[in-house]
């Protein structure tokens, strides 16, 4: 069988990550979490104080950064220049920058670029925001996964609660609704679902059913 190419959009905390890591094991393909990548050098520009406002000073760092994304038994492990950053990008701190980050037209034709030469050639679920309508326009399934914003905020809440971080429930809605707008409204390939994608609504479905749901559809595309 073919390996395909499977594209997961959405606005933030939708359950995007946790259900393309399952649709990926149990496939046998490679999970990219593309958001990873934005977090990465988000966390690079912050701690080299660089100006967050500026296209220019934002493309230049890039420029000069290597970002690696390695699959291991736990998961996608994220490197920048090296070293694991893995948890350290899930920060309140980069979580609050990396829209405004990723807003610039030169790191995001640089990240596209770095994209489409991850999934080249296997078969890969790939999550993100502009994943079906920039990064991999032919993918054979294009699944949009949303879910209510009290749902996604108290999704975060929890996994937030696990990892020791500590926030409100009406700090991370507010953090979450700001951080859809500021993704849907940018002008360089912003959040929107692809005209040949499938909305899945996440809200009231479990991880294993919004899982089997886009397994389903996965088996209806490989020949
Ligand atoms: O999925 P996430 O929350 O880790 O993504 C972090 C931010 O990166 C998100 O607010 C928007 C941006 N992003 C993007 O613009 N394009 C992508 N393909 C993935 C993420």
């Amino acid at each position: 069988m073919k390996p395909i190419q499977i594209a997961i959009d959405g606005p933030a905390a939708a359950g995007k990550s946790t259900i393309a890591k399952i649709v990926a094991e149990k496939l046998g393909y490679v999970y990219i979490d593309t958001g990873a990548m934005y977090r990465a050098i988000t966390m690079k520009a912050l701690a080299k104080g660089i100006n967050m406002a500026s296209n220019e000073e934002a493309g230049k760092l890039l420029a000069e950064t290597e970002i690696d994304l390695q699959p291991s038994e736990d998961g996608q492990l994220v490197f920048l220049d090296k070293q694991n950053v893995t948890e350290a990008i899930r920060s309140q701190n980069v979580t609050k920058a990396v829209s405004e980050m990723a807003a610039h037209e030169l790191v995001r034709m640089r990240m596209v670029e770095l994209q489409q030469q991850l999934a080249e050639g296997r078969g890969v679920v790939m999550d993100g925001r502009d994943i079906g309508t920039h990064v991999l326009p032919d993918a054979a399934l294009k699944v949009f996964m949303s879910a209510s914003v009290e749902e996604r905020a108290r999704r975060r809440f929890v996994e937030n609660q696990k990892r020791d971080i500590l926030t409100s429930l009406e700090e991370l809605q507010a953090e979450i609704a700001k951080r859809d707008k500021m993704d849907s409204e940018r002008e360089v390939a912003p959040l929107r679902q692809a005209e040949d994608a499938i909305y899945l609504d996440t809200t009231t479905l479990t991880i294993e059913q919004a899982a089997q749901e886009i397994l389903k559809l996965a088996e209806e595309r490989l020949v």
